[in-house]
């Protein structure tokens, strides 16, 4: 199986785009009119709150992700992971608060001085610059690994068939599937559908891409085929990225800023070594700790 080289991203690159994102959120302060286009967010979330029913799972979320940004987030079962990546992703509907997507909001259309509700059309045009893989890969059994991943370019794109051939192609290569094309996913393994899944998301070019704990339905041995193709994407890709995971290793290596999550709010956030290294509030200490005795595992 021919998979792709992972290489390590140098300090010297991450340390220049930390101190780059820095600048573009200190850039941010000065407000909204004076904002330049280069310091937009790819991804803007503003006293976002999600309820089920009673309970209130996200309980005001305040988050700019910026262009070409590597974001992880860890955080407890239950503590809202997914839902934050749900509502990016318009598989749920916020209960309040606005999420924008570069400047634009996903939900809301501006009228004048405020905002509407927006409709179903300027939703899933905004909803377009957004890439997820979930934990399951959702792929279409019936279809061979190659229409898996020209399905939306052809039919939600409305691209030329030779063209969103040709660019699936050039994604399965970088997946390390080529090889692979014309099977079905019933004949691959875990770590390859997965693979294919994270090509079908990419094909479209979105200017962010949601991960939401890609390895944990996955065989031990399949997970690091999977992160080492993510982390490939990460490094040369100027693509924004959610990471949402329990992998703490691989978050330190590809995060540029690491979240960590409790009771539906950011309870801290900081570069991966304030995180992991100096962590501040009790409970990403507890969760830590958990990790580093064995126990931190289990997903939703
Ligand atoms: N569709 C739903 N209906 C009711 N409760 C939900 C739904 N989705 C998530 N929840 C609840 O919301 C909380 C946060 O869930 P989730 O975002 O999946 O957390 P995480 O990904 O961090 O484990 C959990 O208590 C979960 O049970
Ligand atoms: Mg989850």
């Amino acid at each position: 199986m021919a998979l792709p080289k992972v290489l390590s991203r140098s300090e010297d690159t991450r340390k220049q785009r930390t101190q780059l994102i820095k600048k573009t959120q200190e850039g941010l302060k000065v407000g909204p009119n004076q904002r330049s286009a280069e310091t937009t967010p790819v991804v803007r979330y503003r006293g976002v709150k999600k309820s089920f029913g009673e309970v209130e799972v996200l309980k005001g979320i305040d988050l700019d992700i910026m262009p070409g940004e590597k974001v992880a987030v860890i955080g407890p079962s239950g503590s809202g992971k997914t839902t934050l990546a749900r509502l990016l992703m318009t598989l749920e509907r916020p209960s309040g608060g606005i999420i924008e997507v570069e400047g634009e909001p996903l939900y809301h259309k501006r009228v004048g001085e405020g905002l509407v509700p927006a409709d179903e059309r300027h939703i899933a045009r905004v909803r377009s610059k957004i890439g997820m893989v979930f934990q399951h890969f959702n792929l279409f059994p019936h279809r061979t690994v190659l229409q898996n991943v020209t399905e939306a370019p052809i039919h939600v794109k409305k691209m030329p068939r030779r063209l969103a051939e040709e660019k699936a192609r050039a994604m399965l290569e970088k997946v390390g599937l080529i090889e692979h094309i014309d099977k079905y996913p019933g004949q691959l393994s875990g770590g390859q559908k997965q693979r294919v899944a994270i090509a079908r998301a990419l094909v479209m070019e979105p200017k962010i891409m949601l991960f939401d704990e890609p390895t944990s339905a996955l065989d031990p041995e399949l997970v690091g085929e999977v992160l080492a193709v993510i982390k490939e994407i990460a490094e040369k890709g100027d693509m924004a990225m959610m990471l949402i995971t329990h992998e703490m290793q691989f978050a330190r290596e590809v995060a540029d800023r690491v979240l960590f999550t409790d009771g539906g709010k950011i309870v801290e956030q900081g570069t991966p070594e304030e995180i992991f290294e100096h962590p501040k509030s009790e409970r990403l200490q507890a969760f830590l700790a958990r990790f580093r005795n064995g126990f931190g595992g289990g997903s939703q």
